[in-house]
C-alpha cells in the first residue's frame, strides 16, 4: 500500500511509539545517562604547525566511512592517532586495533566526546558519527579551538547548519566538511570545460541516485535487548527515545527522519555540491518534491520516491536562472555501483553527464532533421577517479596554511540546506518558497506568506541533556 510521507502519519507514529517511552527513559538511567548537559570548552591557544610537524587528530565515531578516513589520515603521514571515539565498545576495539597494525600506535579510547575535545594536544578532530550526532560535537571541538574534518551532509537539518557555520567562522577553525568529490581532478576539469562556455546557455540541470529494493527494503527487525558494550542513551543523543532496534541503529539510522534525511542527504548531497558548485549557484528560490514511500514495506519513514525540483535565480554561468531535478528511486533502477547514480547539465549545445568515474559531453546536432550537418561542439569521454585520499591532504595541508580547504563549511551549507529543502517541501506537502536571508520558507513568490508548518522541519526538538550548544 502506498504511503506518503506526511506530517499527519509522523504524528501517527510518534504518539504509537510515545507510549513505552517512560519506562524505556528509566531504564536507560534518565537522559544524557552518563553524560549530562552539552557544553564548550574554552579554547586553548591553536598550536602553529611547522610543515614538517605531526598533526594530533582525534576520530569521532568508528564506524563505516571512519575506517576510510581513518586510512588515507595515516597514509598520509602526516598526523598521530591521538584518540579514538564511539559508543560502541566493539567498534572502538575493531579501529583500535587496525591502528595498531598500521602505525603501531595505542591511541586512548574513550566513549565521551566531550573528554575527547578536552584531552591536551588535540588539532583535529575528525567526526564520522550518524548525521544527528554531527553539529553537537562540531561546535564543541570548534570552540575549544580544534579543527574539523566533519562528514556529509553536515548536519541533521538546517538549523544546525547554520550554527555549524556561525562556530567555523566565530573560532576561526579549518572546517572541511566530506565531500570528496570535490577533489577528484576529472570533476575539476569538467567544471572548468561547463565554465567555459562550450557548452553552451545551461538551463536545466539533473541529478539522480537509483537502486531497487522492493519489495522488503530493509526488512523487518524486532525491538530487542540493547547491544553488550554500547551506550544507546549516548547514541540516540538528540533524537528521540526509542528502543533499540537493529535497523535503526548501525548504518541504517539513515532512512530515519530521527537521525538523518534519507537519500537526498546521503547520497544525493555529493551530487547536488558538484552541480550548485560547478554553476557558482546560490540557495535556491523554489522548492517543489513529490513522492513518498511508496512501493518499500520496511519501516522507514524516508521516501523511497522522489523527484525535487528546484528554481535557481540567475548566477554567473546561469544568466537566466535555472531548474534542477533530483530524481531519487529506491525500488526500481540500477543501484550506484552498476551506474544508478548520475549529474546531467543541460545546454544549448548538448549535456554533459558525469559520475565518479567518467565525464562526457554528448552534443547535439545544429539541426537535428539534419544531423550530418555537424554539431554545436564537439563530443568526447573522458575517464577520471574519485580522489578522497587528496581530500583528506587538502584538509591537512589548509590545517598548516590556514587558507581555506576544499570543501568548506559555508559552501557546504548551501548545498546541505538544498538537500534538506527537498524533504521540507515533501514533508510540508507543497512547494515551498526559501528566503535564504531570513532562512525561512514562505508560501508565495514575494514572500510574504510565511509557512509555518514547513519552518516547523527546519530544526528539530533536542532531547533533554543533548541540546545544540549555543554558538
Ligand atoms: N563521505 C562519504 O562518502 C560518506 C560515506 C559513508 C558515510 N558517510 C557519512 O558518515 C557518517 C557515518 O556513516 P556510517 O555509514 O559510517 O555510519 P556507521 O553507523 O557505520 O558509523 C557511525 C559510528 O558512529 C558511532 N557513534 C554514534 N553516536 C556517537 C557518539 N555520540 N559519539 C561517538 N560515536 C558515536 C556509532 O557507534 C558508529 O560506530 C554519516 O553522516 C554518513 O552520511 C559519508
Amino acid at each position: 500500500m502506498s504511503q506518503r510521507v506526511t506530517r499527519r502519519s509522523l504524528l501517527e507514529h510518534g504518539g504509537k511509539a510515545a507510549a513505552g517511552m517512560a519506562a524505556l527513559g528509566a531504564a536507560l538511567g534518565g537522559c544524557a545517562g552518563s553524560s549530562g548537559p552539552q557544553r564548550l570548552a574554552t579554547a586553548v591557544p591553536r598550536r602553529p604547525l611547522g610543515a614538517n610537524e605531526k598533526i594530533n587528530v582525534a576520530f569521532i565515531g568508528c564506524g563505516g566511512i571512519a575506517k576510510y578516513n581513518l586510512k588515507h589520515f595515516m597514509e598520509s603521514e602526516q598526523i598521530n592517532v591521538i584518540a579514538l571515539c564511539d559508543v560502541d565498545r566493539s567498534h572502538l576495539e575493531e579501529v583500535a586495533q587496525i591502528v595498531k597494525n598500521t602505525s603501531g600506535e595505542t591511541p586512548k579510547i574513550e566513549k565521551d566526546y566531550r573528554r575527547v575535545i578536552d584531552m591536551n594536544g588535540i588539532d583535529a578532530v575528525v567526526i564520522s558519527t550518524p548525521d544527528h550526532w554531527h553539529a553537537i560535537p562540531m561546535i564543541a571541538a570548534a570552540a575549544a579551538g580544534k579543527d574539523v574534518y566533519v562528514e556529509k551532509p553536515c548536519c541533521h537539518n538546517i538549523k544546525e547548519g547554520r550554527a555549524m557555520v556561525d562556530a567555523a567562522r566565530k573560532y576561526n577553525i579549518v572546517c572541511q566538511v566530506g565531500t570528496h568529490q570535490r577533489s577528484a581532478m576529472h570533476m575539476q576539469e569538467a567544471i572548468e570545460y561547463l565554465r567555459s562556455g562550450k557548452l553552451g546557455t545551461i538551463s536545466m540541470t539533473e541529478t539522480y541516485t537509483y537502486g531497487n529494493e522492493a519489495p522488503d527494503g530493509m526488512g523487518h527487525e524486532p525491538d530487542g535487548p540493547v547491544p553488550e558494550g554500547v551506550d544507546y542513551d549516548m547514541w540516540l543523543g538528540p533524537a528521540p527515545l526509542r528502543p533499540f532496534n537493529k535497523r535503526h541503529f548501525h548504518f541504517w539510522f539513515r532512512w530515519y527522519f530521527d537521525y538523518a534525511a534519507g537519500m537526498v542527504g546521503d547520497w544525493n548531497v555529493h551530487l547536488q555540491d558538484i552541480t550548485m558548485l560547478a554553476l557558482e549557484t546560490d540557495h535556491p528560490f523554489a522548492v517543489s518534491t513529490s513522492g513518498g514511500k511508496l512501493i518499500l514495506t520496511d519501516d522507514r519513514d524516508t521516501p523511497d520516491t522522489m523527484l525535487a525540483t528546484y528554481e535557481f535565480k540567475p548566477g554567473p554561468y546561469t544568466p537566466k536562472g535555472h531548474v534542477h531535478l533530483y530524481t531519487m528511486r529506491k525500488a526500481s533502477g540500477p543501484p550506484w555501483s552498476r551506474g544508478g547514480y548520475g549529474m546531467v547539465f543541460h545546454g544549448t549545445n548538448g549535456k554533459l553527464h558525469m559520475t565518479r568515474k567518467d565525464w562526457e559531453v554528448i552534443p547535439d546536432a545544429k539541426d537535428w532533421a539534419k544531423p550530418e550537418g555537424g554539431f554545436r561542439t564537439e563530443g568526447f569521454k573522458k575517464e577520471g577517479v574519485d580522489n578522497h585520499f587528496e581530500h583528506v591532504k587538502n584538509f591537512l595541508a589548509c590545517m598548516r596554511s590556514r587558507q581555506k580547504p576544499v570543501a568548506t563549511i559555508e559552501e557546504h551549507f548551501k548545498t546541505v540546506t538544498a538537500c534538506h529543502l527537498a524533504n521540507v517541501s515533501l514533508r510540508a506537502g507543497r512547494k515551498i518558497y526559501w528566503d535564504h536571508e531570513k532562512e525561512l520558507c514562505f508560501k508565495d513568490a514575494e514572500k510574504s506568506i510565511p509557512d509555518p508548518l514547513a519552518n516547523r522541519f527546519l530544526g528539530r526538538e533536542y532531547r533533554k541533556g543533548y541540546e545544540l550548544p549555543k554558538v
